[in-house]
């Protein structure tokens, strides 16, 4: 069992990563003083998880009701908000209720919002099943949903009280979705840690074998390095910014490509390989250094470029209404060499064509 405290003065809270968790998981739970619980899933993780999570409210002698959701990107939207916010009026829950996101990152994204917002501010809990969900969606209290017009463009920071990643629920997810979740984890090695990034690279055997004891450590350090940044810069002033390598092009591929065409770390992926081709081109990486990311992405079946049907004026539109966005400046994360990565701004439009339609 490994325990991340996550820093943030009075909204500090645990991040707890295990095997079997939810057999255990009163001892956690129960320091939250909770009084009524509304869990919140969906139709693909609610038959294999909600009885067991249930149980431990039972255990614990916690009122709860539970709702169930459509599954899938193309429902993050305010209309399925609302039916979280119904839900809750229709039960008549009032400002004592905890939310429970249950499921992957759409879930975590979407009930933090939902909590954020319902009676202007509940607690929630995070109960991340997605590799992606484990090792970032949950952490750092970023919520949203999205807009036909942009991802996660309606949103709040809104920080758990406790997140409980249970890795034995990573047994059951697809392999697309376990190689989505692996494009965050290569991503806190090119930006933060460089001997992270030579451990993916020596053990990526280990894990596309979902080892578990390679999975925990990888789960485990992805999440020292969030709990680090997020508490140094919770709403995203600086550095937290670091954490959207590959997403300024990775956001722009999924609203374009329609919400759960492209998975989001697939995005993110292709993004990444952008971003990195444009650092060599600026002389911040080597050839070299490009090609050890593109082949640890490429070891989880990652794509390594945008899907061909989309040209620089296809990206545009998107990346100028980027959150990173700054006096009409699209701001990119480029690293800078395999362990560190800075904001920058004043790439010209030449510049995107030539990397992106090779122009
Ligand atoms: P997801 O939530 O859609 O989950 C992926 C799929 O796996 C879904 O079909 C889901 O129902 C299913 N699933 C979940 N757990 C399962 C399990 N244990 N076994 C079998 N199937 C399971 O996608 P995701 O990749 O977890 O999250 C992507 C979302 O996270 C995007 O909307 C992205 O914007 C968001 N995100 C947010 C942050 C943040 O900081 N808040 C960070 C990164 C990504
Ligand atoms: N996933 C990016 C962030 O949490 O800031």
């Amino acid at each position: 069992m490994e325990r991340i405290q996550v820093e943030l003065g009075q909204r500090s809270y645990p991040i707890i990563i295990g095997e079997q968790l939810f057999s255990q998981a009163e001892t956690w739970l129960e320091s939250l003083r909770l009084r009524r619980v509304l869990i919140v899933t969906n139709d693909v993780v609610a038959p294999l998880y909600l009885a067991s999570v249930e149980a431990v409210f039972q255990r614990l002698n916690i009122p709860f009701d539970h709702l169930i959701l459509p599954d899938g990107e193309s429902h993050k939207t305010l209309a399925t908000l609302e039916r979280i916010f119904a839900r809750a009026l229709e039960l008549n829950l009032g400002r004592d209720v905890t939310m429970v996101a249950l499921g992957g990152g759409v879930i975590g994204d979407m009930v933090g919002f939902a909590a954020a917002c319902y009676q202007r501010g509940v607690p929630f809990v995070q109960i991340p099943t997605t590799l992606l969900a484990q090792v970032d969606s949950s952490v750092g209290g970023k919520t949203a949903v999205n807009h036909p017009l942009g991802k996660n463009m309606i949103g709040a920071f809104h920080q758990p009280a406790l997140v409980l990643a249970d890795t034995t629920t990573l047994n059951t997810l697809p392999d697309r979705e376990f190689a989505a979740g692996m494009a965050e984890v290569i991503k806190y090695g090119i930006i933060w840690d460089p001997v992270f990034f030579q451990w993916l690279e020596h053990n990526q055997d280990a894990l596309v074998a979902r080892d578990s004891a390679a999975l925990t450590y990888a789960i485990r350090r992805c999440c020292e390095i969030k709990a680090e940044v997020v508490a140094q810069d919770e709403t995203e002033q600086g550095v937290r910014a670091l954490l959207n390598l590959g997403h300024t092009f990775g956001h722009a591929i999924e609203a374009e490509m329609g919400y759960g065409s492209w998975l989001h770390g697939e995005a993110v992926a292709a993004g990444t390989v952008l971003a990195c081709q444009l650092s060599a081109h600026l002389g911040w990486m080597t050839e070299q250094e490009v090609d050890r990311v593109s082949s640890l992405l490429a070891a989880f079946d990652l794509p390594l470029a945008p899907p061909p049907s989309m040209a620089c004026a296809d990206f545009l539109p998107h990346m100028q209404r980027d959150k990173k966005t700054l006096a009409g400046q699209i701001r990119f994360i480029l690293p800078k060499g395999i362990g560190h990565a800075e904001v920058v701004a004043g790439i010209t439009e030449p510049q995107l064509q030539q990397l992106i339609d090779g122009a």
